[in-house]
Formats: structure tokens, sequence, C-alpha cells
């Protein structure tokens, strides 16, 4: 399962990348606006400077919600850079313009997916990537890790080529569950990540090493 990280801010990027763990990132327009980016070079800037320090995948979405103004937005995003993917809303426009996308190569993330019928229609126009929010579903006493399940096994059943990006994560225990039933990405806030590097019983073990060490090496 590929670990992606969900957020636009630079050093928690930088520090996934220095775990050595990151295949890519994934931001969206409240993400970058969170970070105070604003401003169309600014943001084109910012996406080049993630790029820069990722070697994966940097979805960069679009804010056009017509089908011309998704192709032409995402046509410029996707000239930024080898590693950008244009995220493209869940919407009518949107899966016109990642059919679009695909005939010409371009990749793209569809995004603000909440049901195994939105999952369908983005792979039949050839996402590269679909991204279901769990944790959003979970806020509305929906199973999002069900619906991961489900696109999972019809993706493989009809041999589908899109990826499952686990996406809205908001714990290591989404991450876990995401990766049982087969996610192909999973997009996280750091915390997430380096959340799974801990257990107690790892600091009493090492403790214990160490202090036995200390025994007879002074
Ligand atoms: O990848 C989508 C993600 O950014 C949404 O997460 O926590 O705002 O639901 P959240």
């Amino acid at each position: 399962m590929k670990f992606f990280i969900d957020t636009a801010n630079l050093d928690q990027i930088r520090e996934a990348q220095d775990l050595g763990v990151l295949d890519g990132v994934t931001t969206n327009p409240s993400l970058m606006a969170k970070e105070g980016i604003s401003g169309k070079e600014n943001i084109i800037n910012h996406y080049k400077t993630i790029c820069e320090i990722v070697d994966g995948d940097v979805s960069a979405e679009v804010i056009s919600t017509d089908y011309e103004g998704i192709i032409k937005e995402g046509e410029e995003l996707a000239a930024l850079h080898e590693q950008i993917v244009v995220k493209v809303p869940m919407i009518k426009d949107g899966i016109k313009a990642i059919k679009y996308f695909s005939s010409k190569g371009i990749k793209t993330n569809c995004t603000l997916v909440f049901s195994a019928g939105q999952a369908l229609l983005a792979a039949k126009a050839g996402a590269t990537y679909v991204s279901p929010f769990i944790g959003r579903l979970d806020d509305v006493s929906t199973d999002g890790v069900e619906l991961i399940s489900q696109i999972v096994e019809m993706y493989n059943y009809y041999e589908f080529e899109t990826q499952v990006l686990a996406a809205s994560i908001r714990h290591t225990m989404h991450i876990i569950q995401c990766m049982e039933v087969g996610a192909d990405v999973a997009t996280c806030p750091l915390s997430a990540i380096t959340g799974l590097l801990n257990h107690p019983l790892t600091d009493i073990g090492l403790e214990k090493f160490l202090a036995d060490y200390k025994k007879v090496n002074g």
C-alpha cells in the first residue's frame, strides 16, 4: 500500500519524505488555504516546490466546475511538472473532463467520492485514482472503510486499473483498516503516519535493552 501525505504544509511534507516511506502528496483548496497560499502564481510555485521535495505523484485540485474550465485549469496544472495529478471533483463535468484527460495521458484523481456508484463512474472515465473520503462518511455514521472494501472488490472484479486512494483518513486505525481491505493508497495526515511508529511495548523493550547494555558496559 502506498502512503501519500494529505497536506500542503512543506515542513510536514519534508518530514514525511525524510522518513523514507512517502509515495506522494495530496492537496485540496482547503489545505492550501490553511497554509495561507493564495493567488495563481503562489499556488503554482507551491505545487512546484512540493514536486521538488517528493518523488511521487502530487495531486493538485482544479477549482473550476464547468467542463471547459476544468480542462483549461487541468492542462495548466499538468504542464507544471510530470508528477502532477489533476484532482477533479466527482461532478458531471468532472467525469467528462477525466475522460478527456485520460485520453491525453494526463493523470487524474477523482475527489469527493462517497459511494460505489460514483467510484464506478470514475473508473469508467479512466481516472488514475479515486478518492473516497472515509472520515467524512464516519462523521455521518456511515462506515467509510466498508466503502473502500466495496470499491476494491468492484475494481478487482471488473479489472479496472483505477487505484483506490483512501482519503479523509483521520488516525492510524483507519490506515490499518484500509490496508486490510486492500486500498492501493492511503493519504494521511502526518500524525497518522508517525502514529504507526508507536507501541508501548517497543518503548519498554528498548528501555530494557539499553539498561541491560549499560549494566555490563557502563
Ligand atoms: O484527502 C481529502 C481530505 O483532505 C479530506 O480530509 O479530514 O477534511 O475530511 P478531511
